[in-house]
């Protein structure tokens, strides 16, 4: 829906955030600057007890240091309180006492046909609700006995009965002054491919209706009584009203029971809702018979940021569980994750409430997985991983999946998460432990080629990164030779993006336990190098908290060094987008970052020569001095 220009901009200034959000918040006032209009809360959409939440009056923007949440007014309408965007904006306009413009003559013709189609699914939900109390009904009303639907229930979920007659439902409503084509285009009535007379889509069935996020009737699903039905299951089709991909079963009360805190639980069904709901989760949605689309799991996520997958047991509930895999990778980020509750096989939540009990459903939610868990157990359940081969192929296929997550924080604890499972399943076979028994490393036996001439692709001090350059190599050797220290600095080495091929696979080698060609050619280029000047039993002589001081040090200055172009890069980017309040303190560590990676003793020497000797001195001095047992920095 289009709104003239300017008036959401008049929307959000009328009154400042902070009044809005203050009904949801508790401003932390010592920390709060009243008079600026700068604000400070505990987040309302993550757990805490300190205030990190900020709220800007002048920019009329909110931003949690915490959850990385931000916007502004509608923003927080649609977040805090699971609106819409149209939502948001009529609850806005209400409250500063402006009114939301009708649009535009056709926009207003399209909405009389909207509020007309409205009018009609009411009135059949009406109808079908009345045949449930009529005497054709009673077999119905039995089926619903034996399946536990009780009278509160029938009303709570508005259940309702399709006669089997072609054409009671289009001529009561005609009787109520709708005319045919509004009955069709609402999807209650069809007419047949060879023309004639419509005809009642739903007979003989329950009926389920369905229903919007603000509780109007969009469309029905009818369940055959009869097992020989052609349709277990019939919904309404696509209609003005009706846009299966956009909407969920059990929208409207779901949110209102996420909102007082019960889980949000996707079934795959109209029964499985109303079960669950009925043993206590109210917080209970499900797809209108079709896959879970993108769509479908942003409406999920604007109401609660983990709702939990609870699909069928079977086959078929399987394969929707690994189609949504696929769907939530490239979307999944803090505030935007998925849990699995895998149910017994042959078994949907209506079936495991109605054998085992509320109990068990509880315990399975509980015992939810997080996506990767899911994930991993694709990959890796029934096979057998017993060559280099099959051990890359693996690998690679976790890479691939974990790529596609946007958000860079949330793939590096996949990374961690994933190389934890990994070091579990291969045990001693294929991962570093061989290595970590012998403390030195597997190149201990060899001696280092003292005064050879440096080689081509070892560490070169004559280029802007030199500085980098040398603590990576550093860092790599170091891990080489103390492989035990990979595990402490692992998902800081998981970061390094290595200056060249080799090293890149040495790095590979040194993460997962594995060797390659590539790999061990870096490592005697490095061992060969005049400028790194470390030796096996310099590095050996360290006790193991020096080697890792040494180690996390050198990792503290590449990473200085290196953050400074991306991070920078980064802010630039923002200036320009959304305002974020993290900004400023990010550049100042940027700044503070620039100082540290700057060496003061280096700087402006002007001679090449010089410099190499000075980092190479100061890199050996550091290996064998004392300087590393104290704090490096103030
Ligand atoms: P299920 O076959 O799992 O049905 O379909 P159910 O929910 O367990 O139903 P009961 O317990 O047998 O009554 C799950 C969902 O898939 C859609 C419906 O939305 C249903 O709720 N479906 C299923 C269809 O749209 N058409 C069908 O023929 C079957
Ligand atoms: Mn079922």
């Amino acid at each position: 829906m289009s709104l003239p220009p300017g008036f959401l901009d008049e929307l959000r200034n009328r009154v400042p955030i902070s009044r809005m959000i203050g009904r949801k918040v508790v401003w932390d006032l010592r920390k709060s600057n009243q008079a600026r209009g700068d604000w400070w809360a505990p987040c309302p959409f993550h757990q805490e007890k300190s205030a990190s939440f900020h709220c800007d009056d002048q920019k009329g923007f909110y931003y949690c240091f915490g959850c990385h949440a931000k916007g502004d007014a509608l923003t927080f309408l649609r977040e805090a309180d699971g609106l819409s965007f149209m939502e948001a904006v009529k609850v806005l306009a209400a409250e500063v006492g402006m009114t939301v413009p009708q649009q535009d003559p056709q926009a207003r013709e399209r909405s009389d046909r909207r509020t007309r189609l409205f009018e009609v699914t009411e009135a059949a939900l009406r109808w079908f609700r009345l045949q449930l109390q009529t005497g054709a009904a009673s077999e119905a009303r039995d089926y619903l006995a034996r399946r536990g639907l009780d009278d509160e229930t029938q009303q709570q979920f508005d259940i309702g009965f399709a006669p089997d007659n072609r054409h009671a439902l289009g001529a009561a409503l005609r009787e109520k002054g709708f005319d045919e084509a509004l009955i069709i285009e609402a999807g209650l009535c069809a007419r047949p491919d060879g023309g004639g007379a419509a005809y009642d889509r739903f007979r003989g069935r329950i009926i389920f209706p369905i229903k919007d996020g603000q509780g109007r009737c969009i469309g029905f699903g009818g369940r055959a009584m009869d097992p020989n039905s052609f349709a277990k299951y019939l919904n309404s089709p696509e209609t003005p009203l009706f846009d299966k991909g956009r909407n969920l079963y059990n929208i409207g009360q779901a949110r209102s029971a996420v909102a007082k805190g019960q889980p949000l639980i996707v079934a795959e069904g109209y029964m499985d809702v109303i079960a669950l709901s009925r043993a206590g989760f109210q917080g209970a949605v499900a797809p209108l018979g079709t896959a879970v689309t993108e769509n479908q799991l942003h409406l999920m996520w604007r109401i609660s940021p983990e709702p939990i997958i609870a699909l069928d047991g079977d086959a078929a509930g399987q394969r929707a569980a690994q189609r949504l895999i696929d769907l939530a990778l490239p979307l999944t980020g803090a505030r935007q994750a998925l849990r699995f509750a895998i149910l017994p096989a042959g078994q949907d939540p209506d079936d495991l409430i109605k054998t085992a009990g509320q109990g068990a459903m509880t315990a399975l939610l509980g015992d939810a997985k997080p996506l990767l868990d899911l994930l991993w157990s694709r990959e890796t359940e029934g096979q057998n991983f017993d060559s280099p081969e099959r051990k890359a192929a693996l690998e690679q296929r976790l890479k691939d999946a974990i790529a596609r997550i946007p958000d860079e924080l949330t793939r590096q604890h996949y990374n961690e998460e994933i190389r934890r499972k990994r070091r579990e399943l291969f045990g001693g076979s294929w991962q570093r432990g061989e290595r970590g028994r012998q403390d030195s490393g597997r190149y201990r036996g060899r001696s280092r080629t003292g005064s050879a001439p440096v080689p081509i692709g070892a560490t070169r001090l004559d280029g802007p990164n030199a500085g980098a350059s040398l603590l990576e190599g550093a860092s790599l050797l170091l891990c080489a030779f103390r492989p035990h220290l990979v595990a402490k600095v692992e998902t800081r080495l998981e970061r390094l993006i290595p200056q060249d091929a080799d090293r890149a696979s040495l790095l590979h080698d040194l993460l997962t336990g594995t060797e390659s060609a590539a790999g061990a050619r870096a490592l005697e280029t490095l061992r060969a190098d005049a400028h790194l000047g470390l030796t096996p039993s310099v590095i050996r002589q360290q006790d193991e908290e020096t080697a890792v001081t040494i180690l996390s040090n050198l990792l503290d200055r590449l990473e200085a060094e290196r953050a400074v172009g991306t991070e920078l890069a980064r802010a630039e980017n923002e200036i320009q987008g959304e305002v974020d309040e993290g900004l400023t303190w990010r550049m100042q560590q940027i700044a503070r970052a620039r100082h540290l990676a700057e060496r003061p003793d280096m700087e402006d020497s002007g001679d090449m020569n010089e410099d190499r000797d000075a980092l190479s001195a100061q890199l050996q001095d550091w290996l064998s001095g004392e300087i590393w047992r104290k704090p490096p920095r103030g």
